[in-house]
């Protein structure tokens, strides 16, 4: 049996068996390639991507879980319809430049407008509970915070 989703808006059927992990789907199947798998074990966060709006990792979602659900990954917030949380994550990303090698950030930034989307003015302790399973091994951690703040007032 095809399993049906819907992938930042669009619909798609996929013959994956219904325990295929969601990252596999999205990066195999629908040739999304902005998520990444770092861990395959729900560490590290690199998989990160939203599900009905909550941040989950995708490398260990089976693909059932995600049926008639609204998916959306990196290449959603990117589009020129993304909501105003999500282009002021962007564009504070740039300005701080927060990337270095890059492996890390599209699980980063979900988790930022995850995090932004429910809480506009995010404390440190807010900050640090939304992102701390989003491992960074170039370690950015403070431009990622910084960025996280300046996005918040970008959004005020
Ligand atoms: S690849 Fe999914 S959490 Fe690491
Ligand atoms: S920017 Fe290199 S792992 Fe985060």
């Amino acid at each position: 049996m095809p399993v049906k989703l819907n992938v930042n808006g669009a619909d798609h059927q996929v013959d994956a068996t219904p325990d295929t992990p969601l990252l596999w789907v999205i990066r195999d199947y629908l040739e999304m390639t902005g998520t990444k798998f770092g861990c395959g074990m729900a560490l590290c966060g690199a998989c990160t991507v939203h599900m009905d709006g909550q941040p989950i990792r995708s490398c260990s979602t089976p693909v059932q879980l995600a049926a008639g659900k609204k998916i959306t990954t990196i290449e959603g917030v990117s589009s020129t319809a993304a909501s105003p949380v999500a282009k002021a994550v962007q564009q504070a990303w740039n300005d701080e430049q927060v990337v270095q090698c890059g492996y890390c950030q599209s699980g980063q930034i979900m988790s930022a407008i995850a995090l932004l989307e429910k809480t506009p003015k995010p404390t440190d302790a807010d900050i640090d509970s939304a992102m701390s399973g989003n491992i960074c091994r170039c370690n950015t951690y403070q431009r990622i915070r910084g960025a996280i703040k300046d996005a918040s007032k970008k959004l005020a």
